[in-house]
């Protein structure tokens, strides 16, 4: 048996804001395809172990030459951005890869993506601020919003991603509801969670259009 904590306390106020997930609604019923948690099922498993043998070697070969203290360099803080050399590889990464003109200081490190989410939330979002997300959009961005006390504006999931002509209805919306323009659109234009929904390419540099015309930021 739990046994009772021998003090009282309430939880924060958002923890009473945030939704009852619909995923774990419709979980309720019997599915046949499961899409609530994405959890890859392809992994580069023997690349990943291999790094960390090679990882564990050099290490040991450091000790080894009585250099203890750099081997609690490698395994102690690192900068808060993160390790100039991963951050330099990402950014040759999307500049060859992608032609994106970027250099290593534009890039940050996080240990997963929600942890970008409630980053990136944190820096842009005022109480009161308005969001423009799909509907239904990855649960997990609308709690940090809900948590950042965001009004949230939604716009349908069509089977080629969102509409950019709902977007501006919705930006629009917000100027009538909410007296403010959305600071933000949020968007997984690729393998969309929950719906899976992929966006053609003109319908990406649609809402590109509308971000720049209406002065809102994509995540
Ligand atoms: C769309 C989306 N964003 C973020 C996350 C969280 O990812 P991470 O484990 O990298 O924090 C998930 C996890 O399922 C996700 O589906």
């Amino acid at each position: 048996m739990v046994k009772p904590l021998p003090i009282t306390f309430d939880f924060a106020t958002w923890t009473q804001l945030v939704p009852e997930s619909e995923i774990r609604r419709l979980l309720r019923f019997k599915v046949r395809y499961y899409f609530a948690g994405g959890k890859p099922g392809v992994l580069p498993t023997e690349a990943l172990s291999n790094t960390l043998i090679e990882l564990g070697k050099y290490c040991l070969q450091l000790i080894g030459e009585g250099e203890r203290g750099r081997v609690i360099e490698v395994f102690n803080y690192c900068p808060t951005e993160g390790v100039k050399e991963l951050r330099e590889t990402f950014a040759n990464l999307l500049r060859e890869r992608d032609g994106l003109d970027v250099c290593w200081e534009d890039i940050t490190i996080t240990t997963g993506s929600q942890q970008a989410i409630y980053a990136i939330l944190d820096v842009l979002l005022n109480p009161g601020d308005v969001v423009i997300i799909p509907r239904p959009a990855y649960l997990g961005f609308v709690n940090a919003a809900t948590k950042f006390m965001a009004n949230i504006v939604t716009v349908p999931m069509t089977e080629q991603g969102i509409d950019p002509e709902h977007v501006r209805k919705a930006i629009r919306l917000s100027s009538e509801k909410f007296n403010r323009r959305p600071d933000l659109i949020y968007v997984i234009p690729d393998s969309d969670n929950p719906s899976g929904t992929t966006m053609p390419l003109k319908r990406r540099e649609e809402l590109f259009e509308v971000a720049l015309d209406e002065g809102v930021l994509i995540v």
